[in-house]
């Protein structure tokens, strides 16, 4: 969100309500009539009308905003009430920069306002989109394969890793985890939270190309074996039975056998699938290892993992802020590296 204010000015607030929620998205949003005082609103970073501008009242009030001195290089949307070519010119003439007929769904605005204040937006979050996509196609193509064969193609997620990389370098992880989450197909959205998280935490501690490449790498295969857990398990409501959660927990070592059949695998890969739920004192699965016997990259996996279960909305619970999962991250003394939660810790809100 950005810092400043979206002014919205209305004649009627009761019909702008819902678009004013929206735009809360962009910034905070102060809803305004006609009799404005924009000298106070040097802050705003953009305005945008939602009136019929062919009333007197909302000519003198534009003429108004245009007098001050920021207004210029302010973003001004205006939601049209008429849509003649002579609506239209009379709103560029009051300094319009787009105009949205008023039809227009209140998320379209946001998208459309957010365009306009930052015009490399647009671009970035196409990338960022297309990157998702084909990274969830073949996620979801290589899960189908791990439950029917038991072999995965492990070349077609190599193809993903380095513009997924660039994707989060130049989109930043924000833009990454919004894009993922706003596509609701479990399947993959974990992984690829888990591999957004884990790129960002291998860029923040300076890990050279290949080692953050190979992290990803096994950050987005690493609940492969998930693929052969009962469908009605992976989608229960509420807490597992004890047996359950005995079959749920062989997803470790089912995706260590899954990668080891298929070619292409790598030992850290290995490790890292078959032991991410590992924990230092022992009392993880499946092998129940423990101190120096979890490497590192394992051990940056695991946080990442952690850190994006309890963030994510799951059938059986809400999600829970980034703030909150940090507080149950830090506690869990004795199980997860303390230092690698602390440099977890800044790298996530490096990029918030
Ligand atoms: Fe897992
Ligand atoms: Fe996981």
């Amino acid at each position: 969100m950005l810092t400043g204010v979206v002014v919205l000015v209305s004649d009627q607030p009761a019909r702008s309500a819902p678009l004013a929620d929206a735009l809360q998205g962009v910034a905070m949003c102060e809803l305004v009539g006609f009799e404005v005082d924009w000298s106070t609103y040097a802050n705003a970073v953009a305005v945008v009308t939602d009136v019929d501008l062919a009333r007197p009242a909302a000519m003198q009030c534009l003429l108004g905003l245009r007098r001050q001195p920021w207004a210029e290089a302010r973003p001004l949307l205006c939601i049209t009430h008429r849509t003649s070519d002579k609506a239209l010119r009379q709103a560029q003439v009051l300094g319009a920069s787009a105009c949205l007929p008023y039809y227009t769904e209140p998320h379209v605005v946001v998208t459309a306002l957010l365009n306009l204040i930052n015009p490399n937006e647009g671009a970035l979050n196409a990338t960022v989109r297309q990157c998702a996509e084909r990274a969830g196609a073949v996620l979801t193509t290589l899960f189908s394969a791990a439950g029917t064969s038991g072999r995965v193609d492990l070349q077609a997620i190599d193809n993903c890793v380095d513009p997924m990389l660039l994707a989060l370098s130049d989109g930043g992880l924000a833009r990454w985890l919004n894009t993922i989450r706003a596509h609701d197909n479990a399947t993959y959205q974990h992984s690829l939270v888990v591999a957004g998280l884990a790129a960002q935490f291998a860029t923040h501690i300076g890990f050279p190309e290949a080692q953050r490449q190979r992290l990803v790498r096994a950050a987005l295969v690493h609940d492969v074996g998930k693929a052969r857990i009962p469908r009605a398990l992976l989608l229960k409501r509420g807490s597992l039975e004890p047996e359950e959660a005995v079959i749920m927990r062989t997803h470790a070592v089912l995706g260590y056998e899954i990668l080891k059949a298929s070619s292409g695998s790598d030992p850290a890969m290995l490790d890292a699938v078959r032991h991410h739920h590992e924990m230092i004192d022992g009392s993880g699965y499946p092998d129940g290892i423990s101190g120096d016997a979890i490497s590192d990259v394992v051990r940056f996996l695991t946080i990442c993992d952690i850190y994006a279960a309890l963030t994510e909305r799951r059938s059986y619970k809400p999600a829970l802020s980034p703030t909150e999962a940090m507080v149950i991250l830090q506690g869990m003394q004795g199980k997860i590296e303390p230092r690698f939660v602390q440099a977890f810790g800044k790298a996530v809100a490096q990029a918030a």
